[in-house]
């Protein structure tokens, strides 16, 4: 498993009028979007692409176009969904499907309730939406679900992740191809499963549920 902690000041400094607490949901979601627009950017480094000839005012040359079958992206329900747009912004051409999980009370695992995606993910370079990586369950699901359908590598891409929901997610994903790209690697998860500073409820905060 690969991990990508973005080190860059504008990431730190939208990161941390996200992360307080007075900051109200219309500027949380819209630095949620301009945080993604800038993860994507590295997230999407390794972006398939065939070369194309092209013919500009002056001379024909050769560029790039990103190549099919088109990289997917699936944000996980809820609180991915606030990640959307500034994913699509940066890759337009990027197919979208969804995935919503839920944690079972018995099992304590998450079971995927709603399911939106292509039904060939075979060769698909595949990009997982989820602000908060914490104890990594839903993520590994996901993952797993990814992979099992064809899938040939996933990017996830997290604002914030605990050491502890990294370590599970890199337990569990042994000999996949998987890339985690994120804002912050944070300090812990507390006894109740919030990432520690954290930034509270991701969907909470971008859906005005608080
Ligand atoms: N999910 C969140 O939204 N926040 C956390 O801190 C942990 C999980």
């Amino acid at each position: 498993m690969r991990v990508h902690v973005a080190d860059h000041p504008l990431i730190t400094h939208k990161l941390s009028v996200l992360r307080d607490k007075s900051t109200p949901s219309p500027t949380f979601r819209n630095l949620t979007e301009e945080l993604v627009t800038l993860l994507a950017y590295e997230a999407t480094r390794s972006v398939r692409t065939v070369d194309v000839t092209i013919e500009t005012p002056v001379a024909t040359t050769t560029g790039v176009a990103i190549a099919d079958p088109r990289p997917l992206v699936v944000p996980i329900l809820r609180a991915g969904l606030g990640m959307l747009d500034g994913m699509v912004k940066l890759v337009p051409t990027a197919e979208v499907g969804f995935l919503g999980m839920v944690r079972n009370e018995e099992t304590l695992q998450p079971d995927i309730y709603a399911e939106r995606l292509p039904d060939d993910l075979s060769n698909r370079q595949t990009f997982v939406l989820d602000p908060m990586l914490a104890t990594g369950g839903s993520l590994i699901a996901a993952i797993e679900y990814l992979f099992d359908r064809g899938a040939v590598d996933v990017t996830a891409i997290c604002l914030i992740a605990a050491p502890e929901g990294l370590a599970a997610v890199e337990k569990a994903t042994q000999g996949r191809d998987v890339t985690i790209v994120l804002g912050a690697l944070d300090e812990k998860l507390n006894e109740v499963g919030y990432i520690v500073p954290g930034l509270g409820d991701a969907g909470d905060r971008l859906y005005g549920t608080v």
